[in-house]
């Protein structure tokens, strides 16, 4: 099947935190009255962590209950780690929110790798079964952007570029720390709806390539669904 061709939108704010923080909810919304499930994706790094705290200050929020979070990567590290992309999301919004603990699909970064990996690719089927889909499907998957044209932990020349089967393996980045797990191009590609987060003006030049198909970010074409870029500007 040929990607899907709809063009990104690019939405270009100065008011990023607050305008990307109602974008996600206003999709959670939409996908609990759509389908009674809201299939949140977050994304790693630093930028998200702001728009995390917007969203559990939300005075409206989410039926929490009807959201389901995985992670699009992690370090390999303790879940109390500082570079943990799950503690960055459990004390930003997680622990400020009634989401029960089992809609939390944390990918366990102090295990193997390999082992952290197939638990939750395990996870990821087990819903995707229930819903009659061949792949798990993020209702909204969120993407950050590194100055290589990486996002999640996809790197440049690494062979997790080229996995065509697993939705989640382990990978590895010269961003530290170097051992990660993450989602792969046929679960990301598997998405109804990609945003890419950015908020970073010296990261301009790689957003251009990337919408030119460069980078490992470029290589991003949901086979059905869209791609929308909130991208601060100062
Ligand atoms: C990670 C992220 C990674 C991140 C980009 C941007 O775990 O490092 O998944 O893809 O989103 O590197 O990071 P910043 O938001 O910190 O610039």
């Amino acid at each position: 099947m040929q990607p899907h061709v709809t063009p990104p939108t690019l939405l270009r704010t100065p008011n990023f935190v607050v305008d990307a923080a109602a974008y996600i909810l206003a999709a959670g919304r939409r996908a609990i009255s759509e389908r009674g499930l809201f299939r949140l994706g977050l994304a790693g790094g630093n930028t998200p962590k702001v728009i995390y705290s917007a969203m559990a200050a939300d005075p409206v929020g989410l039926p929490w209950d009807k959201v389901q979070i995985t992670f699009g990567d992690e370090r390999c590290v303790p879940p109390d780690h500082a570079d943990s992309n799950y503690r960055t999301a459990h004390q930003a919004l997680l622990s400020l929110v009634p989401i029960p603990a089992g809609n939390v699909f944390r990918i366990r970064g102090e295990i193997e790798p390999d082992q952290a990996a197939a638990e939750c690719e395990s996870k990821l089927s087990a819903v995707a079964s229930r819903f009659g889909e061949p792949r798990y499907v993020h209702d909204l998957l969120l993407l950050g952007l590194g100055e290589d044209g990486h996002t999640a932990s996809l790197f440049p020349n690494s062979p997790a570029l080229e996995e065509a089967t697993r939705s989640v393996i382990p990978a590895r980045g010269p961003k530290p720390p170097p051992q990660r797990v993450s989602f792969t191009f046929p679960l990301i590609n598997a998405s109804r709806e990609i945003v890419f987060l950015v908020n970073d003006p010296s990261k301009e030049s790689v957003i251009a390539e990337v919408l030119q198909g460069q980078h490992p970010a470029g290589r991003v074409q949901p086979v059905t669904g869209t791609i929308t870029w909130i991208i601060g500007e100062k």
